[in-house]
């Protein structure tokens, strides 16, 4: 199964299988998305989750703190999508 994934800082939607990581779908789509490595250790992927649900893999407190959780941010390195989602990400550490 998969979903719809709205990119909001180019207006892409791409498809994200649910076992699929959004980052890597973005990137398999030819999506320029912001990534270094993408093991959730660096925060060069950080997103908004502006709609939907996502489950995140495991990531670095360092990378993705809780705070930032709490304001719906996210990993894209590291986050599958449970429904239909809309992210931006937030332009640290382009490639
Ligand atoms: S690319 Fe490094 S945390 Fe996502």
């Amino acid at each position: 199964m998969g979903f719809r994934v709205l990119v909001a800082n180019t207006g892409t939607t791409i498809d994200c299988a649910a076992d699929q990581r959004i980052l890597h779908a973005a990137v398999g789509a030819g999506v320029d998305y912001p990534y270094q490595c993408a093991t959730g250790n660096c925060a060069a992927c950080i997103s908004e989750l502006r709609a939907g649900e996502v489950s995140m893999l495991p990531y670095s407190d360092n990378a993705l703190s809780v705070a930032q959780v709490a304001e719906g941010k996210i990993l894209a390195c590291r986050a599958r999508p449970l429904s239909d989602v809309e992210v931006v990400w937030l332009g640290r550490g382009r490639k």
